[in-house]
Order: C-alpha cells, then structure tokens, then sequence
C-alpha cells in the first residue's frame, strides 16, 4: 500500500482524470476526499471507490471561490485527521483561438486553471505544514511545456502558469517538507477523442506525433499523480513530469 495512512483532496474529481486518480489512491490505501462542482457524478464516484474497499468521501468545491476552499481544507481534516496529498486537478478549456475568444470566457479559464490551484495551495499549506509536510501535485499538460497547434492561446496561458506556480511552491515550501510538482499529460483517450478519431486522418496526424503511437490513459496519468504523492518521490520536487509519449521530447 504506497499510500497507506495518507489522506488526499482531489479537485475535479467526480469524473475524467480527477476520478482515475481517487481511485488509484485508494487502491494504494489513501482516504480521499472527491471534490467537485458535480455532485451526482462525486457521490458515484466515492461509490465506486467504497464498492472497491476503498475510503472516500464527496466535498463540494468550486475551486475559484475562496470561501468554498475554507471549507473543503477544513473538511478534509475533519473527515480524516489529517491531510497529506493536494492534487489540483479541476481544469476548463474553452477552445476559442485567441481572435475570437470573449474576455469573459478567457477570465472563467484564469479563474478555474489557474486562481483555483492559487487557492487551494494557498489554503493547503498550513494544514499539510502541521502535519510535517506532504505533496503538491498540479495537473498541468503537454500544453503547460510547449505550444501547441490543437489547442488555444487561452489553455497554454492557464497551463503555463501552473508550471511555474509549482515550481516557485515547491522552492518556497521545501523548507516545511512540501514539494510541489506539476503533470503533463499529452490528449488522453476519452470518448470525445474516439469521436475525432473517426476521421482517419485526425487520427494518423494525432498519433503520428507521439513517439510511442498511442494516447494517454487515464491509468498513466494515476500511476504518475500515484507516484508523486508517494514517499517513492521524497526527493522530487518542482519537477514538470511528461506524461506524454515522448511528445514533448523532440
Ligand atoms: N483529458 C485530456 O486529454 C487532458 C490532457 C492534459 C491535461 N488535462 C488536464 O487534466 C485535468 C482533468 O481533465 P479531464 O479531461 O479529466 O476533464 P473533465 O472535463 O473530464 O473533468 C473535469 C472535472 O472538473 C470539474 N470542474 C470544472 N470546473 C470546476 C470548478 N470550478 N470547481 C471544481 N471542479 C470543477 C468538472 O465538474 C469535472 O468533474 C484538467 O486540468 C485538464 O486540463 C487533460
């Protein structure tokens, strides 16, 4: 059990990756509060997690308001006693370039990628410091390394900043036993993915950029968030971890 004895708050964590890695956690033993906007779709997956054996319960958080991060920091101590891992995981992409993006819709992506992580790192840090330290992990994207040209202005801007909020975190807060560390992952297969690759050229094109010709899953993407929060990756801290193919590596 790489997580034994650890308690976990997940953001966005009612579905998608957010889920994928409350599950894993608690396969390797963590508690771990499911936290979302969504909370038909985080009780089903506390459900799911508690149908396995697992420990989890479902805080509701919208991650850019501050009073609602009060709350889930307090609940997770509550619930737990303690709390070790914060995964930031809650992400938006409103896929307008950036010639037609409104500027509300570019502040709602600031808000939910970027103030959010700001928050919940912010309301984290007393709480993980209590308890001897524990592990920051921000869910940042290949998008978060370099440009892009399937994605927006907008999502490499927001992911951007996660790459360096973790690494000012992770120099600032050593000093208390926290690291902090940010995941990349490249486009994960979803069903929203299967639906573009009917398109057999979307497909060669997609694919024939990763180097190991696959997309992501969300296992990969868990097994590395599972990593990181572990005491395995005592020493890593402010590292930007590919979870990519080897897309970015070229
Ligand atoms: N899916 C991919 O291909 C991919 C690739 C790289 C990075 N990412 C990043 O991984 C993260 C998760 O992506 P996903 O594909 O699982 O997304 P998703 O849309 O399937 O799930 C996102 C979850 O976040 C929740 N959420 C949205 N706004 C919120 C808010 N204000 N407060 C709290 N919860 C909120 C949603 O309700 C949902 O449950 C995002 O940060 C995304 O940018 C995804």
């Amino acid at each position: 059990m790489r997580l034994k004895d650890k308690s976990a708050l997940i953001t966005g964590a009612a579905q998608g990756l957010g889920a994928a890695i409350a599950r894993r956690f608690a396969e390797e033993g963590a508690r771990v509060l499911i936290c979302d906007v969504n909370a038909e779709a985080g009780e089903a997956t506390v459900a799911t997690i508690e149908a396995a054996g697992g420990a989890a319960a479902f805080q509701r958080l919208d991650v850019t308001d501050e009073a609602s991060w009060i709350a889930a920091i307090k609940a997770a101590v509550e619930r737990f006693g303690r709390l070790d891992v914060l995964v930031n995981n809650a992400g938006i992409n409103i896929r307008e370039p950036i010639e037609e993006m409104k500027a509300e819709n570019f502040d709602t992506m600031l808000g939910v990628n970027v103030k959010g992580p700001f928050l919940g790192i912010k309301h984290a840090i007393p709480v993980l410091r209590e308890g001897g330290g524990g592990s920051i992990i921000n869910m940042s994207s290949i998008c978060g390394l370099v440009g892009h040209k399937y994605t927006t202005e907008a999502y490499t801007i927001t992911k951007g900043a996660l790459s360096l909020m973790t690494k000012t975190v992770g120099v600032r807060y050593a000093k208390d036993n926290i690291r902090c560390n940010s995941i990349h992952p490249s486009t994960v297969d979803t069903p929203l993915v299967q639906v573009l690759f009917q398109d057999p050229q979307k497909k060669a094109e997609r694919l024939g950029e990763v180097p190991l010709g696959r997309l992501a899953t969300d296992r990969d993407v868990a097994n590395a968030a599972l990593y990181l929060a572990s005491d395995e990756a005592a020493f890593l801290n402010g590292v930007a971890l590919p979870v990519d193919g080897g897309l970015t590596a070229y």
